[in-house]
């Protein structure tokens, strides 16, 4: 039976061509190879007229059985291939380096608001919060500053249209933390130490040096018998917590309509150490913050007895952090450049 012989040898390189596959395209290779038109096993189909008439229906039947097998066997490895294909992906290589994760991170603001609001919480104040829109009442008149007063170009105001005829021009943005000493006095009574961490607003352009949104902590203490040593000791505890223990203090009397005696607080630059340098602008010392004895007439304003003194302070945190971490344009905390984040 030398046809049946043929197709047996056929049968047996088609096995081990098979054996070699290990890639779906090449099986359809495979199968074209065998099966297809000009296949070679097709060419045993096409030249069975030539055969003998009693041999042609056993070679035939042979045909045809080689054809089933060879195509449920590709049918089999195309499966088997999947399969393994699929479970080469959810293998785990353990020796293989992790893959670093992009881990995110506080912005500089964030992190010396947060370091500030822990010197003092660590002193015994707690934190209150307040609205960053605010009545003309709490932002100016219960601290002192009616209408018309000119102590109010100092913050120069941006206001809101409501567009309701009953409210209009009386809501503005806050201008600073310091309505919030208002609305924590009229809820609670003394004694307290607050400090007020928020965003504040005013109608300045953008430069080096001033932002139309920036952050401020306001901090205040009341109780009996609070006097303005009690405010020194507690800035130099928080000066030398913030920048260094050696950094001394100077105390310039200023003025605010809601505290008297006020102050504004400078601290020696650390630059040049008080020789004077561009920092400091060649004074020899760097402002920080505002403050001074909350004055009675505001006290007035919450219902507090003349029992009661205190202190307030309010501080910018974008100042804070420029001089911490030498920094000489606040606008670099509001374009968030990547490149400049990942500093902190
Ligand atoms: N609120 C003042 C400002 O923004 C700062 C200040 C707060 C001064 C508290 C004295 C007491 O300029």
């Amino acid at each position: 039976m030398e046809s049946e012989e043929k197709i047996n040898i056929l049968m047996e390189h088609f096995l081990q061509e098979m054996n070699h596959v290990s890639e779906i395209r090449h099986l359809e290779t495979l199968r074209i190879k065998y099966l297809g038109r000009k296949g070679l096993l097709t060419a045993h189909l096409r030249s069975l007229g030539s055969l003998p008439q009693q041999e042609r229906p056993q070679v035939g039947r042979k045909i045809n059985q080689a054809k089933e097998k060879m195509l449920s066997l590709l049918a089999d490895k195309r499966e088997a291939i999947k399969k393994a294909s699929v479970e080469d992906e959810i293998r785990i290589d353990v020796t293989l380096p992790g893959r670093p994760f992009l881990l995110g991170r506080k912005h500089p603001i964030t992190q010396i608001r947060e370091e500030i609001e822990k010197i003092f919480t660590s002193m015994g104040f707690q934190i209150q919060e307040g609205p960053d829109v605010e009545t003309d009442y709490y932002n100016f008149e219960a601290l002192n500053i009616p209408p018309e007063h000119p102590a109010r170009d100092v913050w120069d105001t941006l206001y809101l249209k409501t567009g309701d005829k009953k409210t209009k021009g009386e809501f503005l943005l806050r201008t600073h933390t310091s309505p919030v000493q208002i609305r924590v006095m009229e809820k609670h009574s003394p004694p307290l130490a607050v400090i007020a961490p928020g965003r504040c607003y005013r109608r300045d352009a953008a430069d080096s040096s001033h932002s139309p949104v920036f952050h401020q902590v306001e901090g205040f203490l009341v109780d009996r018998g609070i006097a303005f040593s009690d405010l020194k000791g507690i800035l130099v505890i928080f000066v030398h917590r913030m920048f260094s223990s050696e950094t001394r203090l100077r105390f310039r009397p200023s003025f605010f309509p809601f505290t008297e005696p006020s102050a504004e607080v400078d601290i020696e630059c650390f630059v040049c150490h008080g020789e004077g340098c561009s920092l400091c602008k060649h004074s020899g010392w760097l402002e920080i913050l505002g403050a001074g004895m909350i004055d009675p007439e505001v006290f007035r304003y919450v219902g507090y007895g003349k029992e009661y003194t205190g202190f307030a302070f309010g501080m910018g945190v974008e100042r804070i952090a420029l001089l911490k971490y030498g920094i000489d344009d606040m606008r670099l905390f509001y374009e968030n450049d990547l490149r400049f984040l990942r500093q902190f």
